[in-house]
Order: C-alpha cells, then structure tokens, then sequence
C-alpha cells in the first residue's frame, strides 16, 4: 500500500546548528523515501516542516511568526491533502512539547531532537487520521544511522560522532533539548566515512557538540585522535570538525594538525569570554591563560592554521574590565573568523537565575567594539594569503553573479575566482581547483583559477 504521503510535496525549514543541518538532511531522505516531493516555497507545499533551534531568544518569536503566516496560505489545487500539514520539530518541539498546540492552533505535528524516525508515522497519521500528534522522547535510543538521508552537496558531508552533550556551560539550552553525549562507535564512523567516500565526498565534517569528549561513554574509551584516524585512512581528501570544547582539547588531537594530510588547518575553538571571572560563571572549566596556551601548542603543531571561535557579550555581571580581558583576548589571538553573540536568557539554565543589570545599550556597545576588532583582526589574517595559490574545493557559482566561482581554501576562508572560459559550473562543483589569490578581503579571497 503506498504511503498517505505519496504525491504530497514538502518544504522544510530549518534552523540553528549543524545537528539540525544533518537531521534536515535525514528528514528530506525520509520523506522523499515515502513519494513525498521537495518544493522550494510553502505555497507551493502540502506539508511544511520546521526544524527548530532555541539556543538565542530570537528564534522563539520567528517560529512563532512563520507557522501563523500558515494560517491563511490555501493550499496548492492539485494537492491530494485536505488541508496542509504544518510540523515543528528540533529544539523548540523538544522543549516545548505539547505546549506548542495551544500557541500555534493550526500546528498539526510535533516532534523533538530524539525521534526523527516517528516522523514520517506522525505525519502519515495527521494525514490519514486527522488529528494533532504529538511525540517527544526522553533520550535517544541511538544515532539515526540507517535512516535515509539526502545530502545538500554530493562532495560534503557531515558526520556525527556524538550526539547531545554533558558540560552544562551555565548560559546554555543545548544539553536540556539534546540530552547527555552519546558517542557512536568508531567502526559505525568508520563504515559510513568509507561509504562516503565511495560516492566521491571530499569533505567529511565530524560533527559533536564536543567531539574532544568523545568515546567516554563507550567500551574501552576510544579517544577522538582514534575517529580521526579511522576516518583518515578512508582516503578522504578533506577532514574538518565542529566543536571543540577547550577544556578536552588534547595534545595527542593537536599533534595530528601537524602530521594528519587530510586533516584541515582550521579550528573553531570557542573561548565564550576572556575573563577568568565571567568564564568561571560560565562553567566553561577552563582559564583564559589555558585558552592562549592551546593557542599557542596548536600553531607549534602547525603554524598557519586558522582560528575560528563564538564569543558571548553581556554575560549576566560582565563588568567593563571582563569585556575588556575579551576584547584583549580576540586582538591576541587573531582569529580568522568570530561568531560573537549577545547573551540570550534561557529559561531553565542556571544564568537565568544570576543578577543580570548591564543596560542593554552598554551591552550593545560592547558587541559593536568586539565586531570591529574581529572584522580587523580577519582582514589582517586574510592578507597572509595574497600571492599564494589555495586549493579550493569549488561549491558553486556565486549568488551576485553567475561567473564567479565560490568556493573554500583548506583554512576554510571563502574564495571567488572567475569561471574559466570553456568549463561550466557544473563541471567544477565539488572538484578542488589551484587559485593564485590576488586579492584578500574581510570575509573572502578573490583570485584567478591556474
Ligand atoms: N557546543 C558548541 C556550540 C553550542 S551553541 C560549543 O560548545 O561551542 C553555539 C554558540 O551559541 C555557543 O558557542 C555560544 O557562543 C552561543 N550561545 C549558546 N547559548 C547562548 C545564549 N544563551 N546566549 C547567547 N549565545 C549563546
Ligand atoms: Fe552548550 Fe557548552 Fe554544551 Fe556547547 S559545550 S552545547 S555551549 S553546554
Ligand atoms: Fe540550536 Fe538545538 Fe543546535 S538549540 S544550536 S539547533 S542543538
């Protein structure tokens, strides 16, 4: 019998961190699985599907905005459904729950972080059945491996290595809708990177909300400098990861900067703050002093890596001189790249509870001085790669202009390079092309293909 989801099409929309790119990625194998087709916009989609992220305030009250726009939309003529299914998943479904009915009326289908696989049941029975479902599971009963997946690019992918988390920094959601870390074992990584690299992949991106805590969970307590080499061995061209929690950073993974070919010179390593104070409140288990020394034991291990990091302004009690020790740290360190952030209040975590009296405009000004010292310290860091040539793995053509290629150096730094005359885009995605890079920007190199 075929599926109520045969011939119905969907749009998914979705929010937040890699986790949630990758379980997107599950969503749409799924669904495409059971006949349902993908379509760009919600008007032209029988079933829309949120996956959700409540890390920061701001995406509460999106979500909110986007599912009533909904309300109102009339569904496609062709459709075979009676009425549109709206589903909301990820973070937001897991916190909330049930909750969610009462504020959104015409939500048909929650879900949360634990259970992707229910969804194509969930939805098949708001179909078939009518009705509200809900199902929000406590934890996870494992890694939703054998789920169909559709990838964004055939030559990247992710791959998970742990899921959930069990560090509990004082300011943050994540472990409360994820759950504790659980780490899969390093012959399912190996499998899957193999697999992968079978289909041609060049990039593999090992995905944890710690990858450096991984295996403590596991028999034996495989090591993270062990996945990596399991992956390596694969033959991958490309090997990155996403995050790396200072504190479990250790010097058998830095070596491998140094010595592991595929392995990327790139490293996102949030610091949060520069003050031992405000870091100390944070829980994050770490000193702004061992933070500089990793700094310094990773570019020994290899010296032009690039650095990436998030930062937090604003924290509940950061005073003029803590922001200044952040502000300090950033122009020492030289990042690459920064992801900063205003501290968001989150209900359930234990900042929410601490004295938070900063004035919102000192708080702001503070975010515009570290902006400023990231956007410096990124031009300066970008200018060490005029006259060099990097090997770019080509992603696609421009969005601003259809003869520019776009693509990433190993140092993940976006570059732009002109087609070359008689090769068409499609030809070049997902091949890694030599750019003499002539010109360094904030944010991206431009440079001529050889
Ligand atoms: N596990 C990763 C990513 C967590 S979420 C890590 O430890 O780095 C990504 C970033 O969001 C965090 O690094 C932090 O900088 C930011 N963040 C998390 N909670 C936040 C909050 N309540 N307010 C503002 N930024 C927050
Ligand atoms: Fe959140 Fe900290 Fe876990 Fe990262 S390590 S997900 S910031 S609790
Ligand atoms: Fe957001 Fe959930 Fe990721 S809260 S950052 S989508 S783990």
């Amino acid at each position: 019998m075929p599926s109520p989801l045969n011939n119905t099409t969907f749009c998914l929309h979705t929010f937040g961190c890699q986790m949630n790119k990758h379980d997107s990625e599950r969503v749409e194998g799924m669904l495409e699985a059971l006949g349902s087709l993908p379509v760009a916009t919600v008007e032209e989609a029988d079933i829309v599907v949120f996956l959700t992220c409540c890390v920061r305030e701001a995406a509460d009250t999106r979500l909110y905005g986007q599912v009533s726009s909904l309300k109102n939309l009339p569904l496609r003529a062709d459709s075979p459904l009676g009425e549109r299914v709206v589903a909301v998943g990820g973070c937001i479904g897991q916190r909330d729950g049930e909750k969610l009915l009462e504020t959104m009326p015409h939500l048909s289908v929650v879900f949360g972080t634990h259970n992707l696989a229910s969804l194509p049941g969930l939805l098949s029975a708001a179909v078939e059945e009518g009705g509200r479902q809900v199902e929000v599971l406590e934890s996870s009963e494992g890694f939703n491996d054998q789920l169909p997946t559709v990838r964004e690019h055939s030559w990247a992918a992710w791959l998970p290595i742990t899921i959930g988390c069990n560090n509990f920094c004082t300011y943050c959601i994540v472990p409360y809708v994820r759950g504790r870390e659980k780490s899969r074992p390093i012959e399912d990584i190996r499998k899957e990177a193999q697999g992968l690299v079978g289909q041609g992949v060049k990039e593999i991106t090992l995905l944890g909300q710690n990858v450096n805590s991984y295996g403590r969970d596991l028999y034996g307590s495989p090591r993270f400098g062990e996945v990596l080499d399991a992956v390596a061995e694969t033959g991958i061209e490309r090997i990155r990861f996403a995050t790396s929690h200072p504190k479990d950073l250790t010097d058998e993974v830095i070596a491998r900067f140094g010595t592991m070919k595929p392995l990327m010179p790139y490293l996102h390593l949030p610091a949060q703050s520069g003050s031992n104070r405000i870091l100390k409140a944070m829980n994050r288990r770490y000193t702004r002093e061992h933070y500089l020394d990793l700094v310094r034991k990773v570019r020994e291990s290899c010296p032009d890596i690039a650095l990436s990091t998030d930062i937090i302004v604003g924290f509940p009690g950061e005073t003029e001189e803590d922001f200044a020790d952040t502000l300090a740290l950033v122009k020492e360190v030289g990042y690459h790249q920064a992801f900063t952030f205003i501290y968001s209040k989150r209900e359930g975590t234990p900042a929410a509870e601490m004295p938070d009296d900063t004035p919102r405009e000192v708080i702001q000004e503070r975010f515009d001085r570290l902006v400023e010292a990231v956007q410096d310290g990124a031009f300066a860091a970008n200018q060490v790669y005029r006259g060099t040539v990097q090997p770019v793995l080509v992603e696609g053509a421009s969005k601003r202009d259809e003869h520019l290629l776009v693509g990433k150096s190993p140092h993940n730094v976006t570059v732009h390079a002109p087609i070359p005359e008689g090769l068409s885009i499609a030809q070049l995605e997902g091949t890694i092309v030599p750019v003499r890079i002539d010109n360094a920007r904030t944010w991206y190199l431009s440079g001529e293909v050889l």
